[in-house]
């Protein structure tokens, strides 16, 4: 189901229960939360300023006239979808409800039917908001296979990308079997991705704020949950998580692991550059190729697909063109090989430097993602 941001305006204790119950277990966070009406302009304030997508209004015992407050609420600037709540089913309020300009009217118990009007919507709200996606820029990287270099690359290209952005950056590691992120930067922070994905209704700036690590500047970490909380994760949440993360950053880098998995798999959704990161080797190559045929198979964007050939050697034994029709993707880069600088820095407990022969690459790399919108720039590295 596509996340979606609600306010909610329930008194009856019995409504509110309700709502809060179905909602734990569905995508929505609710942004805006209040038992009264009170005073409708300030009311339509706050919509104005929360921006939520939904509206649960509990009509039970409303005072104010109902065409009034559904019409205020559509006529702000979220013009949020309006779900009318009451105790009781009733075809004369049913009707007045609807002709107000509810979009639902919803008693209790809600089960399905709240879950398919907020499918509904979501898919109304994912049709008109695909266009234009707001927000930061988000990469992606993949490893064809294991210990491909996803999350050196992505380290390193996370480090080099407030300098080269004058953003603000977020490495987010999303490798739930292995994630090395937190050990590699040497992460202060106990808290993990997890505890956002299970906490969506809490998800606001704040409670992000506790929950990332924050030593280099520009540049905001967080971590891969530990083996024990892993379980739990529902894709839709953690989707959830990263459309939101996308309004608090100028740049997001994921470390998406090896290969397509069931947390790769939603995540890439809300990737806009993904990158592949394969070796030469044979197995590498072949799984890459399965890869990107999986993803165009599914409807991915080939525009969003780049392969990154890492620990390159000197010379190529294929043209690019020849590589690039057989793994059917456009290769965005090569990185040559430094194991030992690389080890090097690892067991001093840092990322590379940016002056070493592998650290200028990183740096190369960084830049040109920053300039990504010239597809021009993109085979200025590749040899
Ligand atoms: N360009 C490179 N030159 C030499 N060694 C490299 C290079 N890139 C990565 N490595 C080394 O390869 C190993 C695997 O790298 P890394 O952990 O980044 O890969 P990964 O794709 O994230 O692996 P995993 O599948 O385990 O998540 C590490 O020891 C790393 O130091
Ligand atoms: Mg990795």
């Amino acid at each position: 189901m596509y996340p979606l941001t609600a306010g909610i305006v329930v008194q009856t204790k019995e409504l509110w229960d309700e709502l809060h119950a179905n909602l734990q277990d569905l995508p929505v966070r609710v942004v805006l939360e209040q038992s009264e009406i009170g005073q409708l302009s300030v009311l339509l304030e706050k919509i104005d300023r929360m921006r939520p997508e939904v509206m649960f209004v509990d009509i039970s015992g409303l005072r104010e006239p109902l065409d009034q407050v559904i019409r205020g609420m559509r006529s702000t600037a979220a013009a949020p979808f309006v779900l009318t709540l009451n105790t009781v089913a009733g075809t004369d309020v049913i009707l007045n409800a609807m002709r107000a300009g509810a979009a639902e009217y919803l008693y209790p118990p809600f089960g399905d039917a709240l879950r398919a009007a907020l499918e509904r919507i979501g898919n109304e709200r994912r049709n008109t908001t695909q266009a234009v996606r707001r927000g930061g820029h988000t990469l992606g990287f993949m490893s064809a296979k294991g210990g491909c270099g996803a999350t050196t690359i992505a380290c390193h290209t996370a480090v080099e990308l407030p300098a080269q952005s004058k953003g603000k950056v977020l490495l987010a590691d999303l490798d739930f079997d292995a994630g090395m992120v937190g050990f590699l930067l040497k992460t202060k922070s106990p808290y993990s991705i997890s505890d956002a994905v299970r906490n969506t209704q809490r998800l606001d700036e704040s409670y992000w704020k506790a929950l990332v690590s924050n030593g280099i500047s520009g540049l905001e970490i967080i971590s891969a949950p530990l083996p024990a909380s892993r379980l739990a994760l529902k894709p839709e949440q953690l989707r959830f998580v990263l459309s939101f993360v996308r309004t608090q950053y100028d740049w997001i880098v994921l470390d998406l692991g090896r290969s397509l998995s069931p947390s790769s798999t939603p995540a890439i959704e809300e990737v806009d550059d993904l990158f592949l990161v394969t070796t030469m080797e044979v197995p590498a190559l072949h799984q890459a190729k399965l890869i990107v045929q999986k993803l165009l198979d599914s409807g991915y964007g080939k525009n969003r697909l780049h392969l990154l050939l890492n620990r390159a050697p000197k010379r190529f034994d294929v043209t690019l063109e020849e590589l690039e029709s057989m793994l059917g993707a456009p290769v965005y880069t090569s990185i040559p090989s430094d194991y030992l600088a690389l080890n090097e820095s690892y067991s001093e407990g840092k990322l590379l430097g940016r002056g070493s022969g592998l650290g200028k690459h990183f740096t190369r790399l960084a830049m040109s993602i920053v300039g990504v919108s010239d597809p021009k720039k993109k085979f200025s590295m590749f040899g």
